[in-house]
């Protein structure tokens, strides 16, 4: 009995002892967090929560979903960066994850060091939309109602660095108009609100706009690629709607904390390969105008090379249009 206890406890004091990489052999042997840096019911959610569904059938654990959204997607990126870096804390992010250097003063991480690529998700454009009441027929119509409201118009926004806070920025530079922008903690609370006809506009991805669009509660005037998208066929492309440089394209990617072992991203990178390649999942995702990254993109490298290319196209687009730096609150 007593020499039974020994070995026990040698046992517990040498797994104690034992480099994280090989206990993580095992990986995962508990629930996994998935933070999700903007509110719920926005697309990075809708992603979000079907990477996590995916995740928890190919590892065979539970992977739970936190919400953490604030200053364009920030404090969820600080509070992963910050996490221990054993892969029970991962993080689904998008491009402001690679703008917010070039507009935040105060970042409590390196983007560039803070964080492990595990893998690109999938990419796809946005869609510019109305609430269901304002009186403008097609895209010229909205163009010139905005350039007569100015600052009375109302755009929403998902945080400083967001993909909607790019997209209505660039709408406003290429209709030299300034219109009154109203932050949300994601842009699944400002579609609340554009449905309800308390904000005029909202630039939103394709993810969560697709619906709405069909479902007839919000009007869609252009989406911002050069080609119109088939689940939204009756909208223009950009070109067709008069304005052929209001270009915005997405990405979600998937990260973990810098320092994980190198079996997590092995697994999570190999996970994130079988659900994009599922006939499923691309059904999903084709229906609402999103599409999986191409094989030869799928790797951790490959997503850090986009991510670091992406950090100095923001940074070069910025500096151009003369935006500096603020404190991320
Ligand atoms: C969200 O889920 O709220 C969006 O990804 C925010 C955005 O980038 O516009």
């Amino acid at each position: 009995m007593r020499v039974r206890s020994l070995i026990a406890v040698l046992l517990v004091f040498s797994m104690g002892l034992m480099p994280v990489s090989a206990t993580a052999q095992g990986y995962p042997d508990k629930p996994i967090i998935l933070i999700v840096p903007f509110a719920a019911g926005g697309p990075s959610d809708t992603v979000g929560r079907l990477v996590a569904d995916n995740l928890a059938r190919s590892l065979g654990q539970q992977v739970i979903v936190e919400n953490v959204g604030g200053a364009g997607g920030v404090l969820g990126a600080e509070r992963a960066a910050k996490a221990a870096p054993d892969g029970y804390t991962l993080l689904t992010h998008h491009g402001a994850l690679a703008a917010a250097p070039s507009l935040y003063a105060n970042l409590r991480y390196d983007t560039k060091t803070a964080f492990e690529p595990l893998g690109l998700v999938n990419t796809g454009p946005m869609v510019l939309l109305s609430k269901k009441g304002l009186e403008t027929a097609n895209a010229k119509e909205l163009f010139a109602w905005l350039k007569a409201q100015g600052s009375k118009a109302t755009v929403g926004f998902a945080g400083v660095g967001s993909n909607s806070y790019i997209c209505a920025t660039l709408l406003q530079q290429l209709l030299g108009v300034k219109l009154a922008m109203v932050p949300y903690r994601g842009t699944g609370p400002a579609m609340i609100d554009l449905v309800a006809g308390q904000i005029d506009v909202l630039c939103d991805q394709a993810t969560t706009a697709v619906p709405q669009i069909q479902g007839g509660t919000v009007k869609a005037y252009a989406v911002t690629s050069s080609e119109r998208l088939d689940s939204i066929k009756d909208v223009p492309s950009a070109k067709e709607a008069g304005l052929p440089d209001f270009s915005v394209t997405i990405w979600n990617g998937l990260y973990a904390p810098k320092g994980v072992p190198s079996v997590v991203v092995e697994k999570v990178n190999a996970a994130i390969g079988k659900m994009i390649t599922d006939p499923t999942i691309l059904e999903r995702f084709a229906a609402t105008g999103t599409t999986p990254f191409p094989a030869d993109m799928r790797s951790p490298s490959a997503h850090a090379k986009h991510l670091n290319s992406e950090i100095a196209r923001f940074a070069t687009m910025f500096k151009a249009v003369g935006v500096t730096p603020q404190e991320a609150k």
